[in-house]
């Protein structure tokens, strides 16, 4: 038996966007396109090309869920807004991912008042066509909703998902490059990331467990990884560190 709300659900049918909707949709893609491939890590862009995201249309979900189904398990639903941790989690721990079933407006590409279809869809699916990268967020889940009634222990894990999954740089050889989707899903959070003006800290658990975010600005500090293992190594030790503050 699961913790926590429902999901939304509200609308499992696309919504159209309109002629408006595609045009937001075209201009961030585009844009995006000139400067992404030296940005985000490859992960991304294997996921970009697995899904067929493109700049020309607004995928249809149910034909990208059935793509990520077939190579992670995973299934991707359209819900109405934001979902909060008590449900937003579940889900994760069911293999779904919610995708805002909206746009941003068009006169501000750089801001959305919640995760919509260019922040969901084009930000988050792609990592998740990467079945190391999709297992350990089911995992993730899986973990949180156990401490689902305890608030301060809760918390831990959206800390941990924020800095990571959300908001992570990473080593590579050619420099560091964009791990979290929150940043790969925003060409101003793109530029702002890698310009050397965050601060940038290494990645420690045990830091990031007990440091609180805020959402409605840019990250002025960011956790920097040593590769994408450290961060799927590190998740039995949150759990152990968790358990320890029960
Ligand atoms: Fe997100």
């Amino acid at each position: 038996m699961l913790k926590g709300k429902l999901p939304h659900f509200a609308s499992q049918t696309q919504r159209d966007l309109g002629e408006e909707g595609l045009s937001t949709w075209k201009a961030i893609l585009s844009q995006h396109k000139l400067t992404r491939e030296q940005q985000i890590i490859d992960l991304f862009h294997r996921g970009l090309e697995v899904l067929n995201i493109n700049e020309n249309e607004i995928p249809d979900l149910k034909i990208l869920s059935d793509i990520l189904y077939e190579k992670t398990g995973w299934k991707a639903i359209f819900v109405d807004g934001y979902e909060e941790g008590n449900s937003f989690y579940p889900m994760l721990a069911q293999k779904i991912y919610p995708v805002g079933n909206f746009i941003r407006d068009k006169k501000d590409l750089s801001y959305t008042p919640a995760p919509d279809i260019v922040h969901d869809l084009y930000g988050h699916l792609p990592f998740l066509a990467d079945k190391e990268y999709a297992d350990f967020c089911h995992r993730l889940g899986q973990m949180s909703v156990e401490f689902m009634d305890r608030e301060d222990l809760f918390r831990q894990f959206e800390r941990f998902f924020w800095f990571t999954i959300e908001f992570a740089l990473v080593k590579t050889p050619n420099g560091n490059r964009i791990f979290g989707a929150g940043i790969a899903s925003s060409v101003g959070e793109c530029e702002y990331a890698l310009s050397g003006k965050p601060k940038l800290l290494p990645f420690d658990v045990d830091v990031i467990r007990k440091r609180e975010f805020y959402i409605d600005d840019m990250q002025d500090t960011l956790f920097l990884l040593e590769n994408k293992d450290q961060l799927y190594k590190s998740l039995d030790y949150l759990y152990q560190q968790v358990l320890k503050d029960k």
